[in-house]
């Protein structure tokens, strides 16, 4: 090994293409992301197949730059890492791909590193940055329960820390949709653009949150799935039957009551002609006069009312798998995790309750590949390298 301790990482299992070298998991030279969202705005959602082309075309070019930044060439580089799964097939492949040439081309050897492990590296990464520029020692590896709460998940895992390594357990998660997506079906629906949740979470600010009293009600996983995994794109990958049920999530049902309010009040019209508006102008408005503008006030109302009921039900069952397993501190991340309501809620909780918690910079928080570089290190340092015949897998799972 080299004395740097240099990895480049390769993230492509959604919607964009990332590139970053990291420094003993501790140090970011470089984190380059190129955003498909242009591509994919004017359909609402993820379109796998364009999503490949795009990491096609990206990937090269994300690469050189991560470099560029660093400063460093491939000669410098200790190892590479690139997402495995979980994730869009083809996309994941394009940088499967690319980085099993590399290596091959290179001899450098690679790491597979799981999104979801990569996220949970996202806050620890973070918190070592803070400590490096504050001159502070590393922070102590301590066991967690980690919320990931993106565009495809809305999982729990007590993270632990195991002789420089880590091990995870499935604590919680959804059984349906994931939390980033009933944010994206709720702006689709409301003619705003996407993703959604930058959107809801800029509008909601300017809204009443008691406005419409959504709830969500205990989950009866027994009677309703007889203990095995639901077969939803989202939450296929266990099952469910060794979870507690209060630390499961669903969040279908809000996306149907916010449907059905969108109906019974005659908002539909406008969200159409809101979505025109959006696509002219894809910034979501900053100010209450440009958020009335665009937005009559019962939309903001209902925008609030929706943020407010989706973050009150992530952390009731968050703080109850918490004190449930004994947590002292909780990590937050995942697209998700950007969310401010959800930054300020959790953290006021966390402190009343006298438990740490924390969250990764914005940048961090959503798909970048610095978390990636991050996770891959312990790997590292364990040997724990790819073999020759690593594919993508889609589903594939964290932890036990
Ligand atoms: O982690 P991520 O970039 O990709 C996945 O792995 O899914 O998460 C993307 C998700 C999208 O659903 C997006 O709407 C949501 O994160 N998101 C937010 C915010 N920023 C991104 N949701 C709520 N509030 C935000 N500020
Ligand atoms: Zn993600």
């Amino acid at each position: 090994m080299s004395s740097r301790g240099l990895i480049l990482a390769i993230e492509s299992s959604c919607d964009e293409t990332a590139a970053a070298v990291v420094e003993r998991g501790s140090r970011t030279l470089a984190s380059v992301v190129a955003s498909q969202i242009p591509t994919h705005a004017r359909y609402g959602g993820v379109v796998p197949e364009l999503a490949s082309r795009e990491h096609l075309r990206a990937v090269v070019p994300v690469v050189r730059a991560a470099l560029d930044e660093a400063g460093v060439t491939f000669g410098d580089l200790d190892a590479l890492a690139v997402t495995s799964g979980p994730g869009l097939a083809g996309a994941l492949l394009v940088g499967i791909s690319y980085a099993k040439a590399l290596s091959f081309a290179r001899g450098i050897p690679l790491i597979a590193v799981n999104h979801l492990e990569g996220h949970i590296h996202a806050v620890l990464l973070n918190q070592r940055e803070m400590a490096l520029a504050a001159g502070e020692p590393d922070p102590a590896d301590e066991p967690a329960l980690a919320l990931v709460v993106s565009g495809g998940h809305t999982h729990l895992y007590l993270a632990q820390p195991a002789h420089n390594s880590w091990t995870y357990k499935l604590v919680g998660r959804t059984l349906d949709d994931a939390a980033g997506e009933a944010f994206d079906k709720v702006a689709k629906l409301l003619g705003l653009g996407y993703p959604g949740g930058p959107w809801i979470d800029a509008l909601a600010r300017f809204g009443n949150p008691q406005a419409v009293p959504f709830a969500f009600s205990q989950i009866k996983t027994k009677l309703h799935l007889g203990g095995k995994a639901p077969r939803t794109k989202a939450a296929r990958t266990a099952p469910i039957a060794a979870l507690d049920p209060h630390f499961l999530f669903s969040f279908s049902g809000i996306k149907t009551a916010v449907l059905r309010y969108v109906e019974l009040n005659g908002l539909r019209a406008e969200a159409q002609a809101r979505a025109v508006l959006t696509l002219a102008n894809p910034k979501p408005p900053q100010t209450r006069e440009a958020a009335l503008e665009l937005c009559p006030q019962p939309v903001l109302d209902l925008v609030a009312s929706f943020q407010h009921a989706v973050v009150g039900d992530l952390m009731k069952k968050t703080f109850a798998a918490a004190e449930a397993l004994g947590a002292r501190r909780i990590l937050v991340t995942g697209g998700v995790a950007a969310n401010r309501e959800l930054r300020t809620r959790l953290t006021a909780e966390a402190q009343r309750r006298g438990i740490a918690a924390a969250f990764p910079t914005t940048a961090l928080s959503t798909d970048n590949a610095a978390m990636i570089g991050a996770a891959a290190w312990p790997r590292f340092l364990a040997g724990e390298f790819a073999a020759a015949d690593l594919s993508a897998d889609p589903a594939l799972a964290l932890g036990v």
